[in-house]
């Protein structure tokens, strides 16, 4: 049975307790809306970890669209049902106030990585990413945590602000679920119509054949796709598109790293 804890205040005890039985306890941060991406972050964290919590909170501070905020999914009888038969230990669902005592007095900023690619089309999005991934840990005090590989900018800055803020929790990366025809999986996924569909897997398909950022570019274009950016970083070739009004992002490893 998945128990469901819904302040810093009663997950104390429960921690506590299972720091005194030396269990292990890894940590899966979710906005909901539940998907296979998620599931396999999950079923990592079961798998390594005696005890595994997932977080569902639509964290306000990194959303710089107060529409994409509000009209965001929030499927929570379907999300707790999954969570039941994936028999995670705990969901913990805090409000704002749960998460943010100070009324957001205070921020994590980071000022180099987080200004470049997503962070450069959607301004202060990676200092509430990286706020609220801070106040979960502290509260949560995992041993490990679980990020994708899918928002790959993401799991790189908080990796690094985990080694700058010297804290103790391990963070792990898993690779990115895909459908049948390359689409990355989103929550987002749903709102494209059936020719943005096909056009969100070209876009897979480019991003990964094309021979340079600048070939991709070209030929996302000549199908009439939006580009916010195609670039090569971390290893990796990351890119932003917007299909149907819908922002996609997707990346893949560079060839040899
Ligand atoms: P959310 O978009 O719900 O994603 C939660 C986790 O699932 C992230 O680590 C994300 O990279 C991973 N994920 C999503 N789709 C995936 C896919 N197709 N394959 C593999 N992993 C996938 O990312 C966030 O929430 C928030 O920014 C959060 C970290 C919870 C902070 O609010």
């Amino acid at each position: 049975m998945t128990t469901t804890v819904e302040t810093a205040r009663t997950w104390k005890p429960v921690r506590d307790e299972l720091e005194r039985k030396g269990v292990s306890l890894g940590f899966v941060p979710t906005m909901g809306a539940l998907h296979p991406g998620h599931t396999s972050l999950i079923e990592q964290s079961l798998a390594e970890n005696n005890r595994t919590v997932v977080s569902i909170f639509v964290n306000p501070t990194q959303f710089n669209d107060p529409t994409d905020l509000q009209t965001y999914p929030r499927p929570l009888d379907h999300d707790r049902a999954l969570l039941e038969d994936l028999k995670v230990d705990y969901l913990f669902l805090p409000d704002r106030d749960t998460i943010y005592p100070d009324d957001c007095r205070f921020e994590v900023t980071e000022n180099e990585v987080s200004k470049l690619l997503c962070g450069a089309h959607r301004p202060g999005h990676f200092d509430g990413v990286l706020s609220v991934v801070m106040r979960l840990f502290n509260i949560i005090q995992p041993q490990r945590a679980y990020f994708g590989e899918k928002d790959y900018q993401q799991y790189q800055l908080i990796k690094e602000m985990v080694k700058a803020f010297f804290l103790g929790v391990e963070i792990r990366r898993c690779p990115i679920v895909r459908d049948p025809d390359g689409v990355a999986l989103s929550s987002r996924n749903a709102l494209l119509s059936a020719d943005g569909r096909t056009l969100a897997a070209e876009f897979a398909r480019i991003l990964k054949d094309g021979d340079s950022p600048s070939a991709v570019r070209t030929a996302l274009e000549a199908r009439n796709i939006e580009v916010e950016y195609v670039e090569e970083m971390f290893g990796r070739r990351l890119a932003a598109v917007v299909i149907d009004g819908v922002r996609l992002i997707d990346n893949v490893p560079l060839v040899g790293s």
